[in-house]
């Protein structure tokens, strides 16, 4: 795996020899959410519905509370009544207190239980027994197209967006695609589950929270329980991943809350693997029609994607998989929708790529078809119809290099040996005939930003204390914070302490969306800017310094020393200012999006090959090489951005060939809800996989030119394996994922 380079802007770059936080994780000393050490803890489970649709009648619970170890049971029934009992922003999707007795979805959270252990606590909730009036529930996506209704507000979905004069184009196009495409109910799963630890003092809240929103957590939990903002503590240093599901907060974090207040001691609360499956948000299930229309030159007249996709009828939820289409070709007449079908399930969420990651594959495979139609090389179409400016928003883009993307993938890929015509490139094996195809997709994301605060602090042992209220998700954050440091001030990255994950710490947004990096880092940037100041201002006005007497103006740091640009025979080091202070010298960094990033689109653009074989006799596929290129700006840093690059391509294989939640249509359950069942790309699936970054400063999106990478890598290979897998078979499946049984 290698990068090849090529420096549009001069930056300077330090890259750390290591993941700063990759030992304590490997000598499993890094502590998550539910790992803490808390005396006199107690432990809770939450108690699910076994119905989608109804009311709770009654619940009996005298077994659950004479049990063993059993501390407090916990239902609509007696639940202490919350202040604030609907869900609070900003962090909050909807919620299960246990202030109704209503049932809305299978696996609905309807009671805890506390107990001295958590062996005690799962006992005695099977031993809870609930009595339902059912009501009719509505649990058959297909069945039920034709309620589709917009949604009650816009949401993250764009606005339904008609350009051009439609019939007068439509009318120009000499080819015309239409089809529709589908894809399945997902679920999140991070390898740590969702887990909260609540402790009170008195009318003060510390939860240690398996979270990607610890300010965010803070604030709803502020709300839900009507308490100021500063009596809630929030801390998580470590994440186990989180995918979306994380950045909300979900039933499980105000219960453990609630329970730890009732019982006057600190609670944990885990959920198992199962029950990720409902209450913590879910991918809804989209049905994705396309018409694509293009005149006797290939260039699109027309471009229609209309979305219909599941929704909770608790809360109205989008994956807005029509957003990319407004933005990715060029065309003046692009219209998009996006309605909703309601259901009897849990509440949709942001899951990796919201929109990109099932949009991309409908959008990549209709564009593939169409090549077919046109006997037109893919690569050749696509460049035929490259957006120069955002064709929606109508907008240049602050950097774009998709056309470097396609050239450098494809010729690492081999993609100009290819035979157009499908099932043409066979391989004899041991075990029978195998067909070989090759496709090719785009993958893109939106570039996101927001404002976000760091602190710095010159130590008097000479160490830099770097702390912003952000998250690490496992990505890279700790190594891109400590790395800025290094960048800007030059010192050694073993003398840098990071802190992050603790609400007490300055601000910083929610770690989704693709943007931790792209806004901490420029805060902690600015925040080694203004401790250089204060150290300059410091310098010249001490006669103890070197430096005194020189002009501020003059002052700048290289290799951990301030210096005299005028005379460089001038400097003295951090390490020297900081023991002579004897105290920590502190400095704030603030950043947020500029000018050019506000009236500017801002993405970032890929190009995935993928080869796959299909075994002739029984269908089975393969994913035998993935070969993709990226332009996501500056790479801050290689190792933890070009794994997470991989990882999103290894989950894309998931979604083009395994990830399906599968619903039960009579009681609303989902019955592969554990890993051994819910199929993720898995090392035995996951091949070769090369990926290349562009590594081209995006100088007007931020001051470090990096825009986000967590979600780019799992748009457009799922359409570029069901593109190989047409390829290899002659056979179009438009249902996503591609399981052997949709290939017979
Ligand atoms: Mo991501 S789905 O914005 O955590």
């Amino acid at each position: 795996m290698s990068g090849m380079g090529q420096e549009a802007t001069p930056v300077v770059r330090k890259d750390i020899p290591e993941r700063y936080d990759g030992r304590l994780k490997v000598m499993g000393k890094a502590t998550y959410a539910a790992e803490f050490p808390v005396k006199d803890l107690l432990y809770a489970v939450i108690v699910q519905s076994t119905i989608a649709t109804g009311i709770i009648a009654s619940a009996d619970t005298r077994a659950a509370e004479n049990a063993s170890g059993v501390v407090k049971v916990l239902t609509a029934f007696n639940a202490p009544k919350l202040p604030m009992p609907k869900p609070q922003p900003p962090a909050t999707r909807s919620t299960s207190l246990l202030q109704t007795p209503d049932v809305h979805y299978n696996g609905e959270p309807i009671g805890v239980v506390v107990a001295k252990s958590l062996a005690e606590a799962q006992h005695a909730a099977n031993l809870i027994k609930y009595r339902y009036k059912p009501g009719i529930s509505q649990l058959d996506f297909m069945g039920h197209l034709d309620t589709a209704r917009l949604p009650k507000r816009a949401g993250n979905a764009p606005a339904k967006q008609d350009h051009g004069e439609k019939d007068r184009a439509w009318a120009k196009a000499t080819t015309v695609l239409e089809e529709t495409y589908s894809t399945p109910l997902q679920n999140h799963n991070p390898m740590e589950p969702h887990a909260t630890i609540a402790e009170w003092d008195g009318e003060k809240l510390t939860v240690h929270d398996a979270t990607q929103y610890i300010s965010g957590v803070r604030q709803s939990l502020a709300k839900t329980f009507a308490l100021p903002l500063d009596n809630i503590h929030v801390i998580d240093p470590y994440v186990g991943g989180g995918f979306g599901s994380k950045g909300s907060m979900w039933s499980h974090v105000a219960l453990c809350a609630m329970a730890s207040k009732v019982v006057g001691r600190p609670v944990k609360l885990v959920l198992d693997r199962t029950q990720m499956f409902g209450p913590v948000g879910q991918r809804p299930r989209t049905l994705q029609k396309i018409k694509l229309g293009v005149d006797a030159n290939g260039k699109f007249v027309g471009i229609q994607h209309d979305v219909l996709m599941s929704t909770s009828k608790m809360e109205d939820f989008i994956e807005p998989s029509a957003k990319q289409t407004t933005m990715l070709y060029q065309c003046d007449n692009i219209s998009i929708s996006h309605k909703l079908v309601e259901m009897d399930i849990g509440v949709g969420t942001f899951q990796r790529a919201p929109g990109e990651a099932t949009g991309t594959p409908a959008l990549e495979s209709a564009i593939d078809e169409l090549c077919y139609k046109l006997k037109m090389d893919p690569v050749e179409f696509r460049l035929k119809n490259y957006a120069e400016m955002d064709p929606g928003e109508q907008k240049p883009f602050t950097s774009k290099h998709l056309r470097e993307c396609y050239q450098q993938a494809g010729d690492r890929f081999g993609w100009s040996k290819r035979n157009p015509e499908p099932r043409s490139m066979k391989e004899s094996g041991r075990d029978g005939e195998k067909l070989i195809g090759w496709g090719i997709a785009t993958a893109t994301y939106g570039a996101n930003r927001s404002s976000a605060q760091a602190v710095i602090r010159l130590m008097p042992n000479g160490h830099i204390f770097i702390g912003s209220g952000t998250q690490d998700l496992g990505t890279g954050m700790y190594t891109v914070m400590a790395q800025t440091v290094v960048e800007e001030l030059g010192v050694d990255w073993k003398t840098v302490d990071v802190r992050l994950g603790d609400s007490m710490l300055p601000k910083a947004p929610v770690s989704g969306g693709s943007q931790s990096t792209a806004s901490v880092g420029p805060a902690v940037k600015e925040a080694c800017n203004q401790l250089k100041l204060k150290l300059a201002a410091a310098a010249v006005l001490d006669p103890a310094s070197p430096l005194h007497g020189t002009e501020t103006g003059d002052l700048d740091i290289q290799d951990g020393a301030l210096f005299s640009k005028k005379d460089v025979s001038k400097r003295e080091t951090l390490v020297s200012i900081a023991s002579r202070s004897g105290q920590a010298i502190e400095a704030m960094g603030s950043a947020e999006p500029g000018e050019d990033a506000k009236s500017q689109s801002s993405h970032s653009w890929g190009a995935v090959f993928a080869e796959v074989e299909v075994d002739e006799a029984i269908k089975t596929v393969k994913v035998r090489r993935i070969v993709a290129t990226y332009d996501i700006g500056r790479i801050m840093n290689r190792r933890t951005g070009l794994n997470q690059l991989q990882g999103g391509l290894v989950w894309g294989i998931g979604t083009a060939l395994l990830e399906v939640t599968e619903l039960d249509k009579h009681h609303g359950k989902a019955v592969n809800a554990n890993l051994g069942e819910y199929h993720v790309a898995v090392n035995r699936d996951v091949p070769d996989i090369d990926v290349t970054v562009l590594d081209i400063p995006d100088a007007k999106f931020s001051p470090q030119g990096a825009r986000g990478i967590g979600e780019i890598g799992i748009t457009g290979v799922s359409g570029a394996i069901a593109n190989a897998i047409f390829h290899a078979t002659g056979k179009r499946v438009r249902d996503f994922p591609i399981t052997l049984d949709k290939i017979m």
